[in-house]
């Protein structure tokens, strides 16, 4: 673990507030709005999801493997009041018994796990038949000029997003995973640098 691993935890929720405040706290709120019972989100980093769940969420686990990023989490929990826990655990490896889920949340993450087929293939292992995959990724662009850019600006963005690869084809590799797509659709990231903007906004249901 380096240096920038703590700066990158402490200044993220500075880094991204711009994008909540122009409308991307608003989708995540309305992407939630029907989860219920157990939940659990991959990746939360800070835990800048925590205040847009629903009451109807019974339980939160959180799964951050990052100690800095996971700390921020614990603190950010506790003073939600939510009834929930912290599980410091890649995505790829969950420590959780098969089928024990209603929903599993990732909002740009699978940007960033090292391998993402190994990630879905987790998140449909955990969720009951038939439970929710709910998801906001940025992407690689539809536009093979923007793209271009992704693919020369990788190795700098992947240094200033703490392994975050801007040039991901997530959507396919969603529907190439065992998860049924029940919706999906191209967004963009408001007040973003156009690096990160092209995002997918869906859910999968986990075929049991
Ligand atoms: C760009 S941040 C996203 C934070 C938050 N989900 C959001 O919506 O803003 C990516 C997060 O994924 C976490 N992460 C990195 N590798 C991971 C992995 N293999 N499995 C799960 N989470 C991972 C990072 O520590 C970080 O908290």
């Amino acid at each position: 673990m380096g240096v920038y691993d703590h700066v990158f935890a402490a200044c993220y929720d500075r880094w991204t507030a711009a994008s909540e405040r122009a409308g991307l706290a608003a989708r995540r709120r309305e992407m939630f709005r029907d989860l219920s019972g157990r939940v659990l989100e991959i990746g939360p980093g800070p835990g800048i999801n925590l205040r847009h769940y629903p009451a109807a969420v019974s339980e939160l686990v959180l799964a951050e493997p990052e100690r800095p990023m996971a700390d921020r989490l614990e603190r950010e929990l506790a003073r939600s009041g939510r009834p929930g826990r912290v599980v410091r655990s890649v995505a790829e490896s969950l420590p959780f018994e098969d089928a024990s889920f209603h929903h599993v949340v990732s909002t740009f993450v699978l940007c960033t796990v090292t391998d993402p087929e190994r990630a879905l293939a987790e998140v449909d292992r955990v969720l009951r038949p038939g439970g929710s995959f709910v998801f906001m990724e940025h992407v690689r662009a539809d536009d093979p000029g923007l793209a271009r850019w992704q693919d020369r600006l990788h190795p700098l963005w992947l240094r200033f997003g703490n392994g975050c690869h801007c040039n991901r084809p997530t959507p396919r590799t969603i529907e190439a995973s065992r998860l049924e797509v029940e919706s999906m659709r191209s967004d963009r990231m408001p007040a973003a640098v156009p690096l990160v903007r092209p995002m997918s906004v869906g859910v999968a249901r986990s075929p049991g």
